[in-house]
Parts: structure tokens; C-alpha cells; sequence
């Protein structure tokens, strides 16, 4: 059985699924559950400074999207940082890391961008037995408007020097959560890294508003007749996650800087997605949130069989593998042609691809054929987009297929050759480089 054990930055947990820093992380209470339903690690609800602590609004305090079927695909929140008192929270970090002594357990932290803030915070997070911090570099609301989180994320002057303060006065290990209210993720990953860190996090919330009331108009969620941008997360963030991610595993300045990802991560498979472009681990908020904290068990089950079946033994087999085929477009290779293909027993003859196709793409399916309903597609001018696949609503109906070397593409009249040839190199390109040719 596949091993699904977790070294991140020699933290241990003995599974990859951390939760992460938000409300299912926020008390004892909480984290002792969610260690009982199996997670391995948690990120505890970001901690601020010592004194009173920020006060929360009393109204709603959420807003989401949901798919046709009611299942919440975006959602969006104006929480603060924790609003319980400092000690009590370390109080509560220290008795759960003593009770649960094999599971990871990591304070995020977020105080004023001032050295002395960071120098007083630090010894009473270590005090507690935690093995790690977070420093919350992402919220984008309320906090950021302080001149914390994002305020801090967002420039990577700032995220590098209290980096080497929290490394200047820590031993802990650090992991750096980083904001995607940025134009490139990899600067602050880099300024991250420059700093000392140990690893980076990402991603923490979009910055968003996710629906207008149109009687009070006003964003929602609406307090008092007024609404706030907000943090978006959930399954919806995930492509924007995963892409961010993937540029930090390949930035040549990142190469091997460890990676928790986070972003609408809901089942094991999304988990895989993350690691396979390079993350060493996951954090999950939303999807707890949602479905509770026994999610993990489908989580840790549906990775280990999936691992046992492709012959993974550890998680380091297949950390970072898809990594390796991120590329620039410019390398995509344009000599790899598919058209598609509509399989006849499954089709239902809605007509949605015909529609898409015909409006929308290159006019390829036939809607009819000797009198009767009937689609197919026209080789001579699909330009193999998939964009029926994308709309089709029968799972497998239509499929893309390559077209084998020695045929011919019908749309262009050209052989295709299975030869690799990419944009560097195309006679259309006016910044061609010349092939080189092989030495002899
Ligand atoms: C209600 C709520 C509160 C959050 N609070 C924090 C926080 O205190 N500190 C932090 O670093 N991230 C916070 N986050 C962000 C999450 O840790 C996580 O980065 C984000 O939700 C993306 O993951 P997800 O798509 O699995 O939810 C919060 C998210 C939500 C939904
Ligand atoms: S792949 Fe694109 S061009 Fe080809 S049939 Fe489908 S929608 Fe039309
Ligand atoms: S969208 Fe799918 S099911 Fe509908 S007509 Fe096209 S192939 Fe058939």
C-alpha cells in the first residue's frame, strides 16, 4: 500500500492533507476533531498581535457561486484574523501539539510590518511546541487596509524583510503564504526566497465581489446595506492556484523552494493536480467547510489507491512529475493535429455542439444528414479546438483524435509529418530563429 507519509521542510505529518489558517482551524475544539477525522496537519487561524484582538462584523460575512446544482464552486468571505485573545489561542496550540504529537501543527502569524511586532511574537509561538510558521502575507481585506496581509504580499521589499526577521528571530521553520492579488506570483515567491524562507504557500484569497443585490444595491455579502471586496476561494480558485504554483515550481530563481498548494483543493485527485506541478503538500479550507472535516478520509483513500494503481510506493514519486511539461506556448508543438469525433451510440442529439461550433467556432458539425438529426463532424474544417468536448453533455461522447503521421489533414491539404515544429521556428513568425542544424 502506497506510503502517503509527509516530510515538508522536516515537518511530519502522516499524510500530505493539512487544513488550512481559517475558521475549521480556529480553536481546539476544532483541530482536535479534524485530527480525529484524519488530517494531518493544520495551519492554525492567523494569529495577531497581543492585545485586544480585531473584531469580526456581526452580519453575513460570506458570499459564493454555485453550479446548476446547488454545489458551492466559489465563495468569498470578509473574516479578519482570528478574533480570540493571543494567549488563549496559544494556550490552545500548545495542549493540542502535546496531544497530537504526529501531526503538523503551524502558527499563521500576521502583526504590523515593524520588526518589533515580529520580535515579540515569535518566542510565544515557539514557546508553544508548534513546528512551524506561517506568515500571512495574503488576506485582501480589512487586514490589508491596515497595512497587513496583501499590503505586505503585494510588494516584495517587504515580504523579503520580514522573512530575515522571522528567520533573524526564529527557529522555526518558515513558510511564507503568498497573495495571488499580484500581476507575477514568482517576485514575491522570489522575494520570499531571498529572505530565507523555507517554503512558500499559495494561494491565499482572490480578491473579489461575488454578487451585486440588485433590490438593496448593494455587494453581497451586505451589512447594513453595504458591501466589501472580500477573499474568493473554492474550486473556482483552483485553476488560478494551480497555475501559480506551477510558475514558482519552474522558476529557474525558485527551483526547488518548497511548495504547500492551496486553492479550491476538494478531492484527492485535486491534491495530486497540486502535487504533480511541484507542491509538496496541500492545504484545504473550503472544501472542510463545506462537506465537514471527514472529506479527508475520501482524500487520503482516493490518493493511496490511486498511487498503488499507477505503482507510486511514496509521495516524492510523483511530486513535481507534471512540472516538467509546463511549458511556453511558444513550444507547444503545431505539427500535433486532432480533430473530433463524435461517438454516434452515445449522442443524445441535443445540438450543442452543433450550435457552439456554428456560432461560435468553425462551422465543422453537421446538424443533419438524408433528412434526418444527425451530427458529425467535417474533418475539412474542424481546426480540432475541442470546444464541442467542452459543451457536449454526455461525458466521452466526443473525444479529440490524432491524426496519425502520413494522413492527410483534410482542412489544410497537408501531410502531417508527427515531426516535432513550435512557434520559435514557423515561417509565419517574424521573430523566427533559424533550426540549427545538427552537427555532423
Ligand atoms: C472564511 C475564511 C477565512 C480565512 N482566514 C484566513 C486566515 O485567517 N489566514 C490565512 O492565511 N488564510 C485565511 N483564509 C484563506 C485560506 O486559508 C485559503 O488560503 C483559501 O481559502 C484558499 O483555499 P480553499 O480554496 O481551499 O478555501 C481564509 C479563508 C476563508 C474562506
Ligand atoms: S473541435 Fe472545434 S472546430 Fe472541431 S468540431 Fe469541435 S468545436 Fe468545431
Ligand atoms: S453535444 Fe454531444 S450529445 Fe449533443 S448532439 Fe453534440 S455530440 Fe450529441
Amino acid at each position: 500500500m502506497a506510503d502517503l507519509r509527509n516530510n515538508f521542510v522536516g515537518i511530519k505529518s502522516p499524510n500530505p492533507f493539512w487544513l488550512a489558517s481559517a475558521p475549521p482551524t480556529d480553536k481546539e475544539y476544532n483541530v482536535e476533531r479534524a485530527f480525529r477525522a484524519g488530517w494531518g496537519g493544520v495551519v492554525w487561524k492567523t494569529l495577531g498581535e497581543e492585545g485586544p484582538p480585531v473584531v469580526n462584523v456581526n452580519g453575513p460575512r460570506y458570499g459564493a457561486i454555485w453550479a446548476g446544482d446547488r454545489r458551492l464552486m466559489g465563495f468569498n468571505n470578509i473574516e479578519l484574523i482570528t478574533d480570540r485573545d493571543l494567549q488563549r489561542n496559544l494556550r490552545e496550540i500548545k495542549a493540542i501539539k502535546m496531544r497530537w504529537p504526529d501531526r503538523a501543527v503551524i502558527a499563521s502569524i500576521m502583526v504590523p510590518c515593524e520588526e518589533n511586532s515580529w520580535k515579540a511574537i515569535l518566542p510565544l509561538v515557539e514557546e508553544t511546541g508548534a513546528d512551524g510558521i506561517e506568515l500571512n502575507f495574503g488576506c485582501p481585506h480589512g487586514m490589508s487596509e491596515r497595512g497587513m496581509g496583501a499590503a505586505v504580499g503585494q510588494v516584495p521589499e517587504y515580504v523579503e524583510m520580514v522573512v530575515r526577521w522571522c528567520k533573524q528571530y526564529s527557529r522555526l521553520p518558515v513558510i511564507t503564504k503568498l497573495t495571488p492579488n499580484v500581476t507575477d506570483i514568482r517576485r514575491p515567491a522570489r522575494a520570499a526566497k531571498n529572505g530565507g524562507t523555507d517554503a512558500v504557500s499559495l494561494i491565499n484569497t482572490i480578491n473579489s465581489i461575488t454578487n451585486v443585490d440588485l433590490d438593496l444595491m448593494a455587494p453581497m455579502p451586505t451589512i447594513d446595506g453595504k458591501g466589501t471586496h472580500g477573499g474568493y476561494c473554492g474550486p473556482a480558485a483552483k485553476p488560478i492556484a494551480l497555475h501559480m504554483v506551477a510558475e514558482i515550481a519552474r522558476d529557474r530563481e525558485t527551483l526547488g523552494l518548497p511548495i504547500s498548494g492551496i486553492g479550491g483543493i476538494t478531492t484527492w485527485r485535486d491534491a495530486a493536480e497540486f502535487m504533480a506541478l511541484g507542491a509538496g503538500n496541500v492545504q484545504v479550507c473550503t472544501a472542510a467547510m463545506v462537506y465537514g472535516f471527514k472529506i479527508v478520509e475520501e482524500m487520503i483513500s482516493g490518493l493511496s489507491n490511486w498511487m498503488d494503481e499507477k505503482g507510486y510506493r511514496t509521495l516524492d514519486d510523483f511530486t513535481g512529475k507534471a512540472s516538467r511539461n509546463v511549458t511556453d506556448w511558444q513550444y507547444l508543438n503545431l505539427e500535433y493535429i486532432t480533430k473530433a469525433r463524435i461517438d454516434q451510440d452515445l449522442c443524445i442529439k441535443c445540438g450543442r455542439c452543433h450550435i457552439a461550433c456554428e456560432d461560435t467556432s468553425h462551422q465543422a458539425i453537421m446538424k443533419e444528414k438524408d433528412g434526418r438529426r444527425h451530427f458529425e463532424v467535417m474533418d475539412n474544417e474542424c481546426v480540432g479546438c475541442n470546444l464541442c468536448v467542452n459543451v457536449c453533455p454526455v461525458e466521452d461522447c466526443i473525444t479529440m483524435v490524432e491524426l496519425p503521421p502520413g494522413s492527410i489533414d483534410e482542412r489544410t491539404g497537408r501531410v502531417v509529418t508527427g515531426k516535432y515544429a513550435n512557434w520559435t521556428t514557423h515561417p509565419n513568425n517574424p521573430m523566427r530563429k533559424q533550426a540549427v542544424e545538427p552537427a555532423e
